[in-house]
């Protein structure tokens, strides 16, 4: 049976088949259409005419809403995460992990639209302003074209749809091509909120559609995640619209002298570099590790690496699985093999099966190849020794991205200095830069993005200050 699409928040189908297959296999996994023009413009409209309602619609209703589909995902988290496993290859173990965690976001999306309020500023300071006060609050900038990419396609369009509810504006939501069919479930359960028509809508739409969806004037915000120049094309061609972009990264890594418990710093470096198969923004790709703990790290990351289980991601001892598609292990494999001919070693992996990449640990890399200077996106990370931290520090911002670093040490002055130093959105102490708790401010600084995520940071985000100059109180 075909998945429909949603449109103002009803279920749609179009002739325009849209197949969705397995990146492990290759097996089909469901099927889905494309939205016509005229479905695309009946969103669009029913988008623009619920605004207003949507912006004064109680808190109450936005929260029941968001409370429902949190409830709603935790109920059928085992199935959701089977669909997810399927469509991105994001092994089972994986997949439920962001099935918590989206159902986490919604909750906190709720909370938050319990809480948005805005503040008093008393005015009173100047006497020509005796008895004012200002009342600022926050409202919706308007309707939001969100456009989701495919390695959370849960999670990640979870941050672009509970966010808006949160704040009463109408979203518009493109999923991934190659991961819609998660996003389309996700709407199954927004169905079944109270929501009114025009609130939501879900889209698959090929990417000429989405580029005419960036320019309509009815969409004022535009929220992106995917890659830099897809993201920058965005903003080059809609400068005056409110833009936020979530883009690529090569997080780092730095490991201090002082650092006590080896192993696990190695375990954590060698987990989340290779959690779903690399295909994060902030999985671990470099890390600079003191000269005085080097060899025991690296033997260390290597250990806990060759232990991690590759293949199948349906099985539950799998941890790292297939990449979104054959062309992207042959960008991977390439790189691999350009560092090793640029004098790299090979301390582990190197090899492919498909679309399945084994994973790799590379170390005395040049710092200008590919898989130092260039976002992975691959089960690739490599291992550098540095003779200071302040080397450390300034190798890692020698990079065209900032998302988030990991600083491994005890010492709180070096978690400061870091904190100063470090060209990123976020720094993470005694542990790796792939932490993100989703309530969090999360986004990235250079080439990293603009404007950051988050629920409330997001809600912030689609929402400009507005205020109400109250005159002859007495307070
Ligand atoms: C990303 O890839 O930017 C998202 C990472 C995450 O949400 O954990």
């Amino acid at each position: 049976m075909t998945t429909p699409y949603w449109v103002a928040g009803s279920a749609t189908t179009s002739a325009a088949e849209l197949a969705v297959h397995s990146p492990f296999d290759g097996a089909l996994v469901g099927t889905t259409s494309q939205a016509t023009a005229a479905d695309v413009e009946r969103a669009v409209a029913a988008a623009e005419a619920v605004a207003p309602d949507l912006a004064v619609l109680p808190a109450h209703a936005r929260a029941a809403a968001l409370d429902h589909v949190s409830r709603r995902l935790l109920e059928r988290a085992e199935e959701i995460a089977a669909l997810i496993t399927a469509e991105a290859g994001k092994p089972v173990k994986w997949a439920r992990v962001e099935v918590t965690r989206a159902a986490s976001t919604f909750r906190w999306a709720a909370e938050e639209a319990r809480r948005f309020s805005g503040e008093l500023q008393r005015l009173d300071t100047d006497p020509t302003a005796s008895g004012r006060m200002a009342l600022v609050r926050r409202v919706p900038r308007g309707p939001v074209l969100g456009i989701a990419p495919f390695n959370f396609p849960l999670n990640l369009v979870a941050h672009k749809v509970a966010p808006a509810i949160a704040v009463g504006a109408p979203i518009i939501l493109k999923p991934a091509p190659a991961t819609p069919l998660t996003a389309l479930l996700l709407g199954e359960l927004l169905a079944e909120t109270d929501l009114p028509a025009g609130a939501w809508s879900v889209l698959p739409v090929p990417n000429e559609v989405a580029a005419e969806l960036v320019t309509d004037p009815r969409l004022p915000v535009v929220t992106f995640t995917g890659s830099g120049p897809v993201g920058f094309g965005i903003l080059d061609r809609v400068p005056r619209k409110h833009v936020t972009l979530e883009l690529g990264g090569n997080a780092a890594a730095i490991v201090c002298p002082d650092w006590t418990d080896i192993d696990w710093a190695a375990q954590r470096l060698a987990t989340f570099a290779m959690y779903q198969a690399g295909q994060s923004c902030i999985s671990v790709q470099r890390v600079y590790v003191h000269r005085a703990v080097y060899d025991e790290v690296a033997a260390a990351v290597v250990a806990h690496v060759d232990k991690l289980g590759t293949g199948d991601p349906a099985l539950p001892t799998t941890d790292v699985g297939p990449l979104i598609n054959r062309q992207a292990a042959d960008r991977v494999e390439s790189w691999v093999s350009d560092a090793v001919a640029a004098g790299a070693t090979l301390l582990t992996g190197g090899g492919r099966d498909g679309s399945t990449v084994a994973p790799t640990v590379l170390s005395g890399v040049p710092e200008d190849a590919k898989v130092v200077a260039e976002e992975v996106f691959g089960p690739v990370v490599v291992l550098q020794v540095v003779d200071s931290v302040e080397e450390a520090f300034d190798k890692v911002n020698a990079s065209r991205f900032g998302l988030q670093a990991g600083v491994f040490t005890h010492d709180v002055r070096t978690a400061f200095l870091a904190s100063a130093k470090l060209a990123v959105g976020g720094v993470i102490v005694g542990d790796v830069p792939s932490f993100r708790p989703d309530q969090m401010p999360y986004g990235g600084v250079k080439e990293s993005g603009i404007g950051r995520e988050g629920v409330r940071s997001t809600m912030d985000d689609l929402t400009e200050q507005r205020v109400l100059v109250l005159t002859g109180l007495t307070f």
